[in-house]
């Protein structure tokens, strides 16, 4: 059966360390597969903006022998004439793989639902998978190993960027904490097939409404935009309810003192993070963006080596 990457959980623990090993090995010989050689092509389709994805999906597809065919959905039939599971069949028949950021996730699942190519989420309003593995990445170049670590999450936990922490983080067998107002916690969903998973791997997942507290000998600091894409009519209300779970250099001074700070990008510098933190010592965020590139090129690479 095709596999796809439609949420952080879709990768068993080994899965996602065998992808996070082959993306260092990738890192380390940027060339050395060419399993898109021929080109073939990589369909890789926006509903939202993006820097970081755009280019490293267009870079990494090129990096192994491929041609990227990036499509904006609103001059595309997708989003309104055509549905996902028709694009899809239309698709398939041209390309070796979907990459697509869009809204809702049951678009992307009827997008996989329906076709024989894999399908990966290039973020959607609940998951943004890739960042993960980029994230993880990041963590055990800095850190060594990345189980048994405490990840510390500031602001909307409700957010895409919140809920993959929570499932990626436990798969890893962190132990991640979510700082947010009650009314920004992860969904109980999510928070439910995460203990799960943690129950496996020895990772924890703990809710925190207060910041100092949940910053205590963290080893990773995080947070994100308060205002996802898609919430922009929110802000002000967001802007009221996420004030106090900023990372500042308080929050840093709380963690251990070998914690790093990492954030998805873009940031909203003077709200979810100060200047002093993500230009700090700490930060290592522009890693963090770069190994997007790495780790999404190991990913296609074992969903085309699937059978
Ligand atoms: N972090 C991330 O996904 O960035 P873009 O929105 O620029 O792709
Ligand atoms: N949570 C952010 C992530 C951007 C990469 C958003 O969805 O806008």
């Amino acid at each position: 059966m095709t596999r796809h990457l439609l949420r952080d959980d879709d990768l068993t623990p080994s899965e996602q360390a065998e992808i996070l090993d082959l993306a260092l090995s990738l890192k380390k010989d940027r060339w050395k597969l060419k399993p898109l050689e021929g080109p073939q092509t990589v369909a890789v389709i926006f509903d939202k903006s993006s820097t970081r994805t755009r280019v490293s999906f267009a870079v990494g597809i090129a990096d192994l022998g491929g041609s990227p065919l990036i499509i904006s959905t609103a001059n595309s039939q997708l989003g309104g004439k055509e549905t996902p599971s028709d694009t899809a069949r239309v698709l398939e028949r041209q390309v070796a793989a979907i990459v697509w950021r869009t809204y809702a996730q049951a678009g992307l699942e009827e997008m996989a639902a329906g076709t024989t190519v894999p399908v990966i989420n290039a973020l959607s309003d609940d998951f943004h998978p890739c960042q993960l593995l980029a994230d993880l990445l990041t963590i055990r170049e800095h850190k060594g190993e990345v189980a048994g670590l405490t990840l510390s999450f500031f602001g909307d936990g409700r957010s895409n960027m919140g809920h993959s922490y929570v499932l990626a983080g436990v798969t890893a067998g962190m132990h991640v904490r979510i700082a947010s107002p009650e009314s920004y916690a992860p969904r109980a969903d999510v928070i439910a097939d995460a203990e799960a998973i943690a129950a496996r791997t020895g990772g924890s997942v703990t809710l925190v409404t207060d910041p100092l507290e949940a910053a205590r000998d963290a080893d990773v600091i995080v947070t994100d935009t308060w205002v996802s894409m898609g919430k922009e009519e929110e802000k002000l209300a967001r802007i009221r309810d996420l004030g106090a779970f900023k990372v500042t250099t308080e929050t840093m001074a709380a963690a251990r003192a070998d914690a790093i700070f990492i954030h998805c990008l873009p940031a909203d510098r003077g709200y979810e993070v100060d200047s002093e933190v993500i230009d700090g010592p700490q930060s290592v965020v522009w890693d963090e963006a770069e190994n997007r590139l790495h780790a999404q090129k190991a990913l296609l690479v074992w969903l085309l080596r699937q059978p």
